[in-house]
């Protein structure tokens, strides 16, 4: 884990937003010697940080990486809850199941887990979620809202629309949400959500929000079996996007949707959601554990819960399923 000086460093320098700032000053804010300043610039350094030191300027600091380590994600991290702690693999088999142990162990709310690869990514309906190496974004988030648990499936679609507006804020991409759980660019999969929670019957402990990215894989780094239904960001962009960079953008619209989440419920969000979903409007395919229904996706409830009305005019309420647009 990181040191509490380490991330007062970052911070200051994601402050200084590229501005050079003094030995001096790094060493007033952070409540250090300027040695002591200057021996965690150094670590930066060997940690692959490229650092320009001017003579009466000072340092500035930037990152060329494009890892997802604690560094690389704090240095311009501007959230206060998301990310307050950040554990970083190199690999695992799912992040979703290391952010399950910290929340039990009592993680703070904001706790992110990122990894470079899992070996065994989970996504929904027990499906494997391919996450190869230094390619996407493979990240869980641990959440403490005081909520009841049928509460839970809005999460899923207030991420997606933090996701969404994160790829449109950095990217000239629209990609567009499919109920519930997944984000496409051009008709393929870009991006899927796995909400998972602690709870008992009437009350939530924790929500895990696993969010896997394909953002600058090739079309060669896809099996074969997904290359009709997946793509990723840098195939559709044409070039490669920085990963720590759209962590950034995703923990900072997810904070402030979260906020307003707390403060007026889900219905502005509710709207927000409807404007980047495919669904709705059109006529659908839902095939749910026990039956398949057909019809026009109306729009979804105030829980989340998404509505078909079939050709007999009946309105079905969709809490899971595939959909078929
Ligand atoms: C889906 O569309 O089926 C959901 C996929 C969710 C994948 C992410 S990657 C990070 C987190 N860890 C996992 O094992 N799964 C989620």
């Amino acid at each position: 884990m990181q040191s509490p000086i380490r991330k007062r460093l970052l911070e200051a320098f994601t402050n200084a937003n590229g501005e050079f700032l003094s030995g001096q000053a790094l060493a007033d804010i952070l409540g250090c010697s300027r040695t002591a300043v200057w021996k965690h610039i150094e670590e930066l350094r060997k940690e692959g940080f490229e650092l320009e030191a001017v003579r009466k300027k000072g340092y500035r600091i930037i990152s060329t990486m494009d890892r997802v380590t604690e560094n690389e994600i704090r240095l311009g991290l501007k959230t206060s809850k998301l990310g307050s702690m950040i554990q970083y693999l190199d690999t695992i088999d799912s992040t979703q199941k290391v952010a399950h142990q910290l929340a039990q162990e009592g993680c703070p709310e904001g706790t992110i887990v990122v990894a470079e690869e899992q070996t065994n990514g989970r996504g929904r309906l027990t499906r494997h979620w391919h996450s190869p190496k230094f390619t996407g974004i493979w990240m869980s988030i641990v959440l403490r809202p005081k909520l009841p648990p049928f509460k839970a499936p809005q999460f899923t679609l207030i991420t997606a629309v933090a996701v969404v507006q994160a790829i449109e804020q950095l990217c000239d991409l629209q990609p567009e949400i499919k109920w519930p759980n997944d984000i496409l660019i051009k008709g393929k999969k870009v991006t899927g959500i796995l909400t998972e929670l602690q709870a008992d019957s009437d009350k939530i402990h924790s929500i895990i929000i696993g969010i896997g990215i394909n953002v600058n894989q090739t079309r060669e780094d896809f099996p074969e079996e997904l290359h009709s239904v997946a793509t990723s960001i840098a195939i559709e962009n044409g070039g490669k996007l920085s990963r720590s960079i759209l962590i950034q953008q995703i923990l900072a619209n997810l904070e402030k949707y979260y906020q307003i989440y707390l403060e007026k419920g889900f219905a502005p969000l509710k709207l927000l959601w409807e404007s980047y979903a495919i669904s709705i409007g059109k006529d659908i395919i839902a095939r749910t554990v026990n039956e398949v229904i057909a019809g026009k996706a109306i729009g979804i409830s105030d829980e989340g819960v998404l509505k078909i009305q079939d050709k007999n005019g009946v309105i079905h309420d969709i809490y899971s399923a595939d959909i078929e647009v």
